[in-house]
Parts: C-alpha cells; structure tokens; sequence
C-alpha cells in the first residue's frame, strides 16, 4: 500500500456537493464501473438523502477524506424484505487520482464494523463481469462469487451482466 493519509467517517448533508462531483467524474470514466455513467442527483437531492441516510439506523453513507477532499463514498443498506432483512446492500467508488492507496479496503472493513453494529449478518453486492481490480479487492476481504445475475441491472437504455458476490459478517 502507498503511504497516504486519510480519514473515514459518516456523510454528513454539507458533504453533498463534493459526493455528486466525485460520483459524476467516476460515473464518467469510459470503462463504465458503475450503473450510472456520469448522471447522478442533484446536490441538494444528496443532501436531503444524506440528511435522511443520518437518521436511519439502516443505512449508512462512509466517506474518505484526504488532503484533496472526499476520495471515496461506499454506501450500504439494509434489505427492507422481512426475509432479508439480515443482509445488506453495499456500493463502493474511489476517485480515480486516489486508487490502489487502500482507500477502498478501509471503507470496507468500516462497512463491516458498521454493519454488525446494526446486526446484519450478511454483505452482498453486485460488480460488473469486467471490474478485476474491485473483484480482486472483494475476494482478498472473503467475498465469494454467489452466481451471474443475467441482465439484472438497467445501464442506460441497456440491461447488462452483474456477478453477486456477499460475504457473512455476523452470527
Ligand atoms: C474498485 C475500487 C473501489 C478499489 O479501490 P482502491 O482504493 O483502489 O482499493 P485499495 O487500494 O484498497 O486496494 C485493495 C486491494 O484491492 C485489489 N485491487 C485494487 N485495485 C486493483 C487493480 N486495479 N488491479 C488488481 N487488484 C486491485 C488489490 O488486492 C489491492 O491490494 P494491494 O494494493 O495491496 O495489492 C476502485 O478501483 C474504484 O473506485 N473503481 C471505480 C469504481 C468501482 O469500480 N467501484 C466498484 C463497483 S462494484
């Protein structure tokens, strides 16, 4: 891991601005990581989001802070299925300048730590076939492969490819 230095902690409703630019850009870059591709809310809807994500127990918005700003945003969510209840949904990005500096790892492992906090027993989450380096980060923290989720996610006009990997994090 590079030396670098950075602080995690929850969103708050003043982070707005910085999170729609960092998921616009990261939404933006050509290989497509992730379901939007440069479209997000406005920042006075991520406020009002990260205003309500605050008051739940379950959710939550993790963000990583550096000398340039917010580098990173993971959010995770709870599954409001009765039968599902147990198992959360978690979304992850790192600004592309901030990448392979274990940025990425950190917000996981707080992502773990906040969930069996909020007693979730189960982590999944959903990574297009041709994301290896995010792959290879969830399967070194015991992510495994649940099975290939044909046309489960709309891109665009598009429906695309998504592996489901989870992980168990509590009893
Ligand atoms: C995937 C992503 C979140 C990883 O974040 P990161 O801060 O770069 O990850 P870390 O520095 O914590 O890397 C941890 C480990 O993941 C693996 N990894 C990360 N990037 C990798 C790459 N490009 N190639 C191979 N392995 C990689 C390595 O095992 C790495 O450990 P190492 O650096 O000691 O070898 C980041 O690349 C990203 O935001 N990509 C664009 C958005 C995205 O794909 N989000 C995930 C959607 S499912």
């Amino acid at each position: 891991m590079n030396e670098s230095i950075f602080h995690i902690r929850h969103a708050e409703p003043g982070d707005a601005a910085a999170l729609v630019e960092l998921a616009r850009a990261i939404g933006a870059e050509p290989e497509g990581w992730l379901i939007t591709n440069g479209e997000w809310r406005s920042s006075s809807e991520e406020r009002r989001y990260l205003r309500a994500i605050r008051r739940s127990p379950h959710a939550a918005v993790l963000i990583v802070e550096a000398a340039e700003g917010v580098v990173g945003r993971l959010s995770i969510a709870r599954d409001p299925h009765p039968a599902s209840r147990h198992v959360a949904d978690l979304g992850l990005m790192v600004a592309q300048g901030f990448r392979r500096r274990g940025a990425g790892r950190a917000l996981m492992a707080a992502a773990e730590d906040w969930a069996r906090e909020a007693g979730i027993q189960k982590i999944e989450l959903h990574v297009f076939p041709y994301n290896t380096a995010a792959i290879s980060l969830y399967g070194s923290l015991g992510y495994e492969q649940e099975g290939l989720r044909k046309g489960h996610l709309r891109r665009g006009e598009e429906l695309v490819d998504a592996i489901l990997m989870a992980k168990q994090v509590g009893a």
